[in-house]
């Protein structure tokens, strides 16, 4: 655990932490303050272990001047103050696996600085019986007195630091942007909130600085960024809160090169990576095809195969027609060296699909040259050999198909079954493994209009913008479909910690943007006119990236929740069970608000 020292201890009302005493210090006149974690009563014999965020000492009470009754009342988390002489623990008391625990403090004066209601207290943070996560949550500031969370605050905080210093070294000038503004689209529900001036009206929360640092690049601040807060109306999951925190740079005259170097700058210094560290680089396409997801967990291998064709005229219909439904087949195979199935495996492996749309896993086995088991009858030899021919592993083991009309859910069914094999069979080592995913589609066919894969700025491929200015934005398949962007992303784990692209900096360009993507002129100018205006003005080609700070501790920290890294967290449904909140706001703020909701 940390021991971070005290830096000053004038005006503190101790002269220790609790992590700090040592035999060096025998004979000192000490005054520490901290819980009580445990208060052993050995009849003539009284002990407390004194804990605060550094460590824990042990104190005794052979020469207390006060009634020995007293410590009776410090109940377990009150907290005390003591005073006393450092005195080494007989030989047989001592406790070398802690700092303090070659001595105790035998103390003279005590005071109970405040007492905890240890009958009401809703659990102990360092009691035996595990709490369940919504009571952690409710009560998170016991939670907080983990050394875990208290490491992780620490780990987070000088993360934070470390990125600050790179950049302001780089020259990078930290400017804050408002938090009342107006929708910044990155794909999410926006927060909003109601204008008691303004009667009607509502600001939006960012979603994140995005047009605010574009604005900051218009007005020639050249390298900006800032740590700051974002806030979606988003599906929640694992890695995702409804607010979290970015690490948000924007660059004038930037190149995705620059910004390239510049990531694997920070990486180096937060992760501690050798100086010739080079973050490796793949296309979105070669992520999709060989991992099914754009961004795989490379710290294993397991890798896909595209094998549509190879079923096209196969006899095994269910493959052959979604071949000729113009649907992907993928393949993975399993050496036996990595992993063998049972019957009740492959029949889980369906559950493991579903949730993303997958129907099935098709399998087959390959022992001693024979094939058994699933669909092996319909694999001919010629078609086994092909397999082999595209696999990079050959020999016994495990053939499994992933087919769908969808290619989506082909390659998430495929990204789906090789991450739960890849804990599953222990495959993912204790290394990080970093990648660079580039070359991103720059729009997605939804819900019958264009979105943006990125965000609204990002910029199309420069060498199709004649497409991009022209092709039909009604048409499902039309060739804007083909387009890429100057957009990339930061993978670790299987994380995406980070996110950016080369920016639109041209007005006609951006105006086709919004039109592409549905807004009516009308809409443009309400929700974006002042940005499209401000590209009339001399504006540098500029780029950017953000990370998600929380994720990168999240990975720093070996933990999978994203709640762990954030001191007071939301839950799945984005409430803070602490407070309460969201809550019903008061009538008398309903009508300031000039709002007429009905009781429910
Ligand atoms: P993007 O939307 O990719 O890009 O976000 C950047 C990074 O922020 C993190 N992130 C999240 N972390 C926790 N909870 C969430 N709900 C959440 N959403 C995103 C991810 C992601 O990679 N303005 C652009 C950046 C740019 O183009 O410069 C943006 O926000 O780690």
């Amino acid at each position: 655990m940390a021991t971070a020292g005290t830096p000053s201890i004038k005006g503190l009302m101790r002269t220790h932490h609790c992590g700090e005493l040592t035999a060096d210090d025998v004979g000192t006149l000490v005054t520490l303050c901290g819980w009580v974690n445990k208060y052993r009563n050995l009849g003539s014999l009284h002990f407390i272990d004194l804990r605060d965020k550094y460590g824990v000492t042990q104190l005794g009470f052979v020469n207390f001047k006060g009634n020995i009754d007293e410590l009776k009342k410090c109940s377990l988390e009150s907290v005390i103050l003591a005073t006393g002489i450092v005195q080494a623990r007989p030989a047989e008391a001592q406790n070398a696996n802690m700092i303090t625990g070659a001595i105790e403090v035998q103390v003279t004066d005590l005071q109970i600085l405040s007492r905890s209601d240890i009958d009401s207290i809703p659990f102990l943070p360092f009691g035996s019986v595990e709490a369940t996560e919504d009571l952690r949550l409710k009560y998170r500031y016991l939670d907080l007195r983990t050394h875990k969370l208290q490491e992780i605050l620490l780990l987070r905080s000088r993360t934070a630091n470390k990125i600050r210093s790179l950049l302001v070294d780089e020259n990078f000038v930290e400017v804050e942007t408002p938090i009342l503004y107006k929708s910044t689209p990155e794909g999410a529900r926006d927060y909003i909130v109601p204008s008691r001036v303004h009667p009607g009206q509502v600001y939006a929360l960012p979603q994140s600085p995005q047009t605010l640092k574009q604005l900051l690049m218009i007005g020639g601040t050249d390298k900006y960024f800032q740590i700051c807060r974002c806030f979606r109306d988003e599906d929640l999951r694992a890695d995702r809160q409804p607010e979290f925190s970015q690490v948000d740079i924007e660059v004038s005259f930037s190149t995705q090169e620059y910004m390239k170097n510049l990531v694997e700058k920070i990486l180096k210094k937060v992760f501690d990576l050798p100086a010739t560290f080079s973050l490796p680089m793949m296309t979105y396409k070669d992520a999709m095809n060989i991992y099914g997801c754009d961004k795989p967990d490379v710290r294993f291998a397991l890798k896909q195969m595209l094998v549509t064709d190879v079923f096209a005229n196969s006899e095994f219909s269910t493959f052959a027609n979604v071949a000729k439904a113009g649907g992907l087949i993928k393949a993975m195979f399993v050496p036996e060296s990595m992993g063998q199935f049972t019957r009740r495996d492959t029949d889980a492996f369906v559950e493991v699909v579903k949730p993303y749309g997958g129907k099935g896993v098709a399998f087959y086995k390959l022992s001693k040259g024979e094939r058994s088991t699933g669909i092996s009858k319909f694999i001919t030899e010629e078609i086994e050999k092909v397999l082999f021919s595209i696999s990079e592993v050959k020999g016994d083991g495990t053939w499994l198909f992933f087919a769908d009309n969808d290619h989506t859910v082909a390659h998430a069914s495929a990204d789906a079954l090789r991450r739960n094999l890849g804990h599953k069979l222990n495959l993912i080592g204790t290394e990080k493994a970093f990648l660079w995913v580039y070359d991103f589609p720059l729009l997605e066919w939804s819900e019958g209009r264009y979105t943006a894969c990125h965000h609204p700025f990002t910029m199309p491929s420069r060498d199709k913008l004649d497409v991009f200015m022209s092709a039909d934005h009604k048409d499902a398949n039309s060739a804007l479909r083909t387009l890429t962007a100057e957009a990339y992303d930061v993978v670790c784990n299987g994380y995406e910690i980070g996110g950016g692209s080369i920016r639109i900096y041209d007005q006609a360009v951006q105006d086709r943007m919004f039109k592409v993507l549905g807004f009516t002129p009308e809409e443009t100018k309400n929700q974006f006119g002042f940005f499209i205006e401000a590209l009339k003005y001399g504006v540098p080609p500029h780029g950017g990236l953000a990370f998600g700070l929380d994720r990168l501790i999240m990975i720093l920290a070996g933990t999978d929740s994203i709640r762990d890294v954030i001191a007071f967290p939301k839950t799945s449904s984005a409430s803070d069970l602490m407070a309460q909140a969201p809550s019903r706001p008061s009538e008398a703020q309903l009508k300031e608000l000039h709002f007429n909701w009905t009781k429910s």
